[in-house]
């Protein structure tokens, strides 16, 4: 299923506290640029920005780091952030790859998040998919002991593809399935993704990964 077209951008909001640029920040990260040490979460092609928007605001004692490679994207992401006034979460306009290689360190991250990556069908594009070797081996290095990986899709080749590749490069434990959540409104999903495929009764492939060494 392709993509919408994107709502307008507001442009009232003030983005300084929710919009960076990856080639902006400093690597390592550190805190940045969060006002409070919590738990990090990080959230990998953030789209519209259900996802980072909902958790940070059910979740205000960790910290929301939402990565998006499209800057339109990521500035609607973070404008829903400034919106709702979410001191304890960012956008970041970058690649996913290079925020984990050298901005984070090991051990740094409570829990990733991938959510409907870009199945990029044709063979030949495939080696750009996001869940390949050297990314899921970043993400193992940063991720805390007892941390976790979520990794959800509608493609049913890519998720079997993804959880053979993951139980062959990483020591994680799982797939750890997840079960369906009955929505209670009209925006209570994952991500903006999982309405959409939900709404038109597609499948979706949920699993969770566990490091545990
Ligand atoms: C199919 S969309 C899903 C968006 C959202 N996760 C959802 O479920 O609604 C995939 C998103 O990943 C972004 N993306 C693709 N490769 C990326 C990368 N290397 N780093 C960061 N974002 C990436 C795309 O721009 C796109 O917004």
């Amino acid at each position: 299923m392709g993509r919408r077209t994107l709502g307008k951008i507001r442009h009232d909001f003030d983005l300084r506290n929710h919009y960076f640029e990856l080639k902006a920040l400093p690597a390592p990260l550190g805190d940045e640029p969060f006002e409070k040490r919590q738990p990090l979460e990080v959230e990998v092609g953030s789209g519209k920005g259900l996802f980072i928007h909902t958790a940070a605001a059910e979740q205000p004692t960790h910290n929301f780091l939402g990565i998006e490679i499209a800057s339109n994207y990521a500035k609607f992401a973070a404008a829903q952030l400034a919106k709702h006034e979410l001191s304890n979460a960012a956008m970041v306009y970058g690649d996913g790859i290079e925020l984990f290689a050298n901005h984070l360190t090991s051990g740094q991250v409570k829990t990733v998040h991938v959510y409907f990556p870009d199945p990029w069908w044709k063979r030949r594009h495939r080696k750009r998919r996001i869940m390949n070797e050297k990314f899921l081996q970043l993400v193992e290095s940063r991720l805390k002991i007892g941390g976790k990986l979520h990794f959800w899709t509608d493609v049913q080749e890519y998720f079997d593809l993804s959880l053979k590749l993951i139980a062959d490069v990483t020591t994680f434990e799982g797939p750890i399935g997840v079960p369906e959540k009955h929505p209670d409104h009209d925006f209570d999903y994952r991500t903006h993704f999982e309405r959409r495929m939900r709404q038109h009764n597609e499948p979706i492939y949920r699993s969770e990964f566990k490091k545990v060494a």
